[in-house]
């Protein structure tokens, strides 16, 4: 699935109401772009706060940031103590964009899986994803891309 099926998937699942609730790949996912600086892609943490039906503000684990000038999305996920993994959403099999699902990523091609630290989970891919170092500045995160 590339990534407008993804967005049209999820659009499809907010379009049914509770049963996105039934979608792990769909409820909570939040997709969006990100700027560049220099060489690093830039995070507002406010990326991770959500704001449900009932007024309560709740955090995500993960968001997925894209920008026209990445060929892949970039998997953004909290790991807890202002730590977070960023993870090149491209399959290490034969390079097909990967699904986020929680903290796990799935392929859809061939079903390989990755951890939200990048490491192969089930084949047939055999190599972890890239990352990419994460630095906390502010209330933003710094994803070195160099
Ligand atoms: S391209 Fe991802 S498992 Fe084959």
């Amino acid at each position: 699935m590339n990534r407008k099926e993804f967005v049209i998937k999820c659009a499809s699942c907010l379009g049914l109401g509770g049963l996105a609730l039934l979608a792990p790949g769909c409820a909570g996912t939040r997709y969006f772009s990100a700027l560049i600086e220099g060489a690093d892609l830039i995070i507002p943490k406010s990326e991770f706060s959500s704001l449900s039906d009932d007024g309560k503000v709740t955090q995500r684990k993960y968001v997925i940031a894209h920008n026209d000038k990445l060929e892949y999305p970039i998997y953004v996920y909290d790991v807890g103590n202002d730590s977070y993994t960023a993870l090149w959403m491209q399959c290490t099999h034969q390079g097909t964009e990967l699904q986020a699902f929680g903290d796990r990523l799935q392929c859809p091609a061939h079903g390989s899986e990755f951890t939200n630290y990048g490491l192969v989970q089930n084949g047939p891919a055999d190599k972890n994803l890239r990352s990419f170092p994460v630095k906390v500045d502010g209330g933003n995160l710094r994803i070195s891309l160099s």
